[in-house]
C-alpha cells in the first residue's frame, strides 16, 4: 500500500512539474488572447494548489496509518499472551483428574492466574489509549493543511478577482503582471506553510515514537504481571501437590522426586510391582509415591 502511494506521489510530482513548465510558457506576454491565457495560468495554479492539499492529505493519512499499524501490532502480543493464559489453565486440567488431593491444590491456587478476560481488558486499555492519540498527533498538521486550504480558497481567489476587476481584458498585460504578483505571494505563503508542515511532521513522528514506547511499557507491565502470576500459581500448586504447602504436619515428608501411581495398579496380593526406578540414571535420595 505504501509503495502504491509513493508511486502515485511521484506521478503527481511529475505532473506538477509539467504544469509549472506550462505556467512558464503562459507567462510570455505576447499572446493575441491574453485574457484566456491568464485564465489558463490561474487554472494551472489552482491545480497545483489542489495537488499541494492532496499531498498534505496523503502525508497525514500515511502518518496516521503507519502509527495505527504500529499500535495494532500489539494485538499479536495480546493474542500470544491470551494463548499463554489459556495453555497455563489447560495444563492444570490433568492435575485436577490426577487425584482429589491435586484437584484441591489446583482449586486453591488457580485463581492467582489472571483470567483471559482480565488480560484482554488490560491489554485493550493499553491499545486503545495509544490509538486514541492518533488524531491529536496529526492535529497540528491538520490545522496547517486547513490554513493553506483557507488561504487558497479565500485570499488567493479574492486577489485573483481583484486583478481581474482592476485590469479588464483591454489591459490584459497589466492583469498578467497583477496575477503574477498574486501567484508569487501565494507561492511564498505555500513554501512557508510547507516548511511548517515538515517541522510538524518530524515532531509528530517523535511524539508517535514516545506514544509507542508508552504502549510497550503499558503492555509489558500486563505481560509481566500475567506471566509472574502464572508462575506463582504453578509454583504454589506444585508445592501443594508435593505436600510442601503451608501445612505444618507435612514438613519433613517432602521429596522433590514424585512418582505417580494409580491405585488400580496396586495389587496387595502380588509380591512384585511396577519399578519406579526402572530406566533411571539417578536413584536419588528420596522418592515419594503419590497414589491416585
Ligand atoms: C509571440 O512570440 C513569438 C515568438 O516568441 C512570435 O513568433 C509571435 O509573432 C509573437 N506574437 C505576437 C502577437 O507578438
Ligand atoms: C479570447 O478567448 C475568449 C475565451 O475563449 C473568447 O471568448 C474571446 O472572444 C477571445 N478574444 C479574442 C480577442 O480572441
Ligand atoms: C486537508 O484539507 C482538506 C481541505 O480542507 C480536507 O478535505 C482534508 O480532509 C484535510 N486533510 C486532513 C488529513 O485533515
Ligand atoms: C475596461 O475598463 C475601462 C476603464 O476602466 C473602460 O473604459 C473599458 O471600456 C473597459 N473595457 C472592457 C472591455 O470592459
Ligand atoms: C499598465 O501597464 C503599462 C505598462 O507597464 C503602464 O504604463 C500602465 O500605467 C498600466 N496601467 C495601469 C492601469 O496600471
Ligand atoms: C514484574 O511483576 C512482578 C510481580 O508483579 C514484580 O515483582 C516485578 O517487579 C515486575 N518486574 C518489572 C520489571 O516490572
Ligand atoms: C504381579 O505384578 C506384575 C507387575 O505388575 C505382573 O507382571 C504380574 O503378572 C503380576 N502377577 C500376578 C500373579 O498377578
Amino acid at each position: 500500500m505504501a509503495l502504491v502511494k509513493i508511486v502515485l506521489v511521484l506521478t503527481f510530482v511529475a505532473l506538477a512539474r509539467a504544469e509549472q513548465n506550462l505556467v512558464a510558457h503562459i507567462e510570455h506576454r505576447n499572446s493575441t488572447n491574453s485574457s484566456m491565457r491568464n485564465d489558463d495560468y490561474i487554472d494551472a495554479q489552482r491545480r497545483q494548489h489542489a495537488f499541494n492539499i492532496w499531498y498534505y492529505d496523503v502525508q497525514i493519512n500515511f502518518f496516521k496509518d503507519s502509527y495505527l499499524d504500529r499500535v495494532n501490532a500489539m494485538e499479536y502480543q495480546k493474542d500470544s499472551l491470551l494463548d499463554k493464559v489459556k495453555t497455563a489453565n489447560e495444563q492444570l486440567y490433568p492435575l485436577t483428574l490426577l487425584s482429589d488431593f491435586s484437584k484441591v491444590c489446583v482449586k486453591k491456587y488457580q485463581a492467582i492466574m489472571p483470567s483471559r478476560e482480565w488480560v484482554k481488558y488490560q491489554m485493550d486499555i493499553c491499545i486503545s489509549e495509544a490509538s486514541m492519540e492518533v488524531d491529536w498527533l496529526a492535529s497540528y498538521m491538520a490545522s496547517t493543511n486547513n490554513t493553506l486550504q483557507t488561504y487558497y480558497r479565500t485570499t488567493f481567489e479574492k486577489e485573483v478577482t481583484a486583478c481581474q476587476t482592476k485590469y479588464n481584458s483591454s489591459m490584459s498585460a497589466n492583469q498578467t503582471l497583477c496575477l503574477a504578483d498574486v501567484v508569487s505571494t501565494t507561492n511564498t505563503f505555500t513554501y512557508n506553510n510547507q516548511k511548517t508542515f515538515s517541522t510538524q511532521l518530524e515532531a509528530a513522528k517523535n511524539s508517535a515514537d514516545m506514544d509507542i514506547k508508552t504502549l510497550h511499557e503499558c503492555s509489558f507491565a500486563i505481560q509481566n504481571t500475567t506471566l509472574s502470576k502464572i508462575a506463582e500459581a504453578n509454583t504454589r500448586i506444585d508445592r501443594c501437590i508435593h505436600g510442601a504447602d503451608d501445612c505444618p504436619s507435612c514438613h519433613g515428608h517432602f521429596c522433590n522426586d514424585v512418582s505417580y501411581m494409580s491405585s488400580s495398579s496396586i495389587d496387595t496380593k502380588n509380591a512384585t510391582m511396577y519399578n519406579p526406578f526402572y530406566g533411571r540414571q539417578e536413584i536419588g535420595d528420596c522418592l515419594m509415591l503419590s497414589i491416585f
